[in-house]
């Protein structure tokens, strides 16, 4: 195709599908007046005063639980922890350097051959399952994997999910800071609208796929740098500078190679992330926590050098790369804990698409030879 025909093509100007409506949904609203909503709330409310299995049931049930309720899902939760031994077996056969976003993948897969979806196992119990289990499962391999065959107990007497996964990856409570910081980032991770991994999900839902199918599908588009892998590319950009300085000089050279700067920019956001706001202020609670604000001082060197030059702001996942490495979560878990709280988006997606389902089924602009003649293999 010619350079003048590919800057005519519609399918240039809608590149990645950009501004291009795909469907409705009523889960959650990002961009413009809404800022970012879940079901009508305001991201600020929530990461402010819910805890993370409030908005899981707000995702799954379509509606706020009472207090009541929430005690009651949280021990429902709770009891699901624990691994069945098949799946202990199949984890310790993962080589020890996979990446942990692979695990998550072969984790949801193999959990679909033991608990397959049915009438008696349906789709809020396997979104549920797959809820409790991710942190024992994912953290079961984690240590088995690099302390020497460590088998550890994945089932802990932690209230919720963010307490489970931080008790388990370093053997003790977190603190109270840690608790909530974990909840307010898997608040903040939960939903996002039809960002490529949900719509990924959609897409394999919409073709009456099961369930595990499509968070499989889900996880393997979830894994790449420009979408939920950008917070480990942030970690690693950040944690090359040790001053401000160093810091607006290596980014300033980057860009001079027109390199992209992970963990900035937004397809649905024009001036801010609201996440990002959120997640900023628990980088600084943590940093002064611990006593050091280099990672932070350098993070801010960077946001200011990429507004003032690119007008580019940064994303939820910039400062959740300080907030996790600030818990001591290791830099290649950082993708997995996304996972572990966009399964609520994902879930609440594919049962949106199942209630009404059209096959996502798009056209696509031909750009290839005119029509032309077979010429058999002896031929040619
Ligand atoms: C998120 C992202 C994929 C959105 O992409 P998009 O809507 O297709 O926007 P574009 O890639 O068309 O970007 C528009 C311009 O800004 C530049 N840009 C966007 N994000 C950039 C970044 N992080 N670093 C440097 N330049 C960036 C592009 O190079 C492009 O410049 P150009 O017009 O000179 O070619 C993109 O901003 C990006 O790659 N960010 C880094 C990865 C990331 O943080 N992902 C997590 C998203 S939550």
């Amino acid at each position: 195709m010619s350079t003048q025909a590919a800057a005519k093509s519609p399918a240039k100007k809608t590149g990645g599908l950009a501004g291009v409506v795909a469907g409705q949904t009523a889960i959650s609203a990002a961009g413009g007046a809404h800022n970012l909503e879940y079901r009508g709330y305001s991201i600020y409310d929530l990461a402010e005063q819910a805890e993370f299995e409030e908005i899981a049931y707000l995702l799954l049930y379509g509606r706020l639980p009472t207090l009541r309720e929430l005690k009651h899902y949280k021990n429902n939760l709770k009891n699901q922890r624990d691994l069945p031994a098949a799946l202990k077996e199949i984890l310790e056969r993962i080589p020890s350097d996979s990446h942990p976003m692979d695990v998550m993948r072969t984790i949801t897969s193999f959990l679909g051959h033991l608990e397959p979806e049915s009438k008696e196992h349906d789709q809020i119990a396997v979104a549920n399952r797959l809820l409790a289990l991710y942190p024992s499962a994912l953290l079961y391999w984690w240590h088995f994997a690099h302390n020497g065959g460590l088998r550890i107990n994945p089932v802990t007497d932690a209230e919720g999910i963010a307490d489970h996964f931080l008790t388990l990856l370093h053997g003790r409570q977190p603190s109270a800071l840690h608790r909530k910081a974990m909840n307010v980032s898997l608040i903040l991770y939960a939903e996002h609208e039809f960002n490529a991994s949900t719509f990924a999900a959609r897409v394999i839902a919409s073709t009456l796929s099961d369930f595990y199918s499509a968070v499989t599908g889900a996880i393997g588009a979830l894994r790449g740098p420009l979408h939920g892998g950008a917070n480990e590319a942030a970690m690693e950009l950040i944690s090359r500078f040790k001053t401000p300085g160093e810091a607006v000089s290596g980014v300033k050279s980057m860009m001079a190679q027109k390199q992209l700067i992970m963990g900035f920019g937004h397809r649905v956001y024009t001036e801010a992330d609201p996440r990002n706001i959120v997640i900023k202020s628990w980088s600084k609670k943590l940093s002064e926590e611990a006593g050091s604000l280099a990672l932070y001082n350098v993070s801010e060197a960077i946001e200011k050098l990429m507004w003032d030059e690119k007008k580019l702001f940064p994303n939820l996942d910039f400062y959740s790369a300080s907030t996790y490495h600030l818990m001591g979560v290791p830099t290649s878990l950082f993708t997995p804990v996304f996972v572990m709280s966009r399964i609520t988006g994902w879930a609440a997606h594919i049962f949106e698409q199942r209630a009404n389902n059209k096959l996502i089924r798009p056209s696509a602009d031909y750009t290839g030879p005119e029509k032309r003649e077979f010429i058999s293999v002896e031929k040619r």
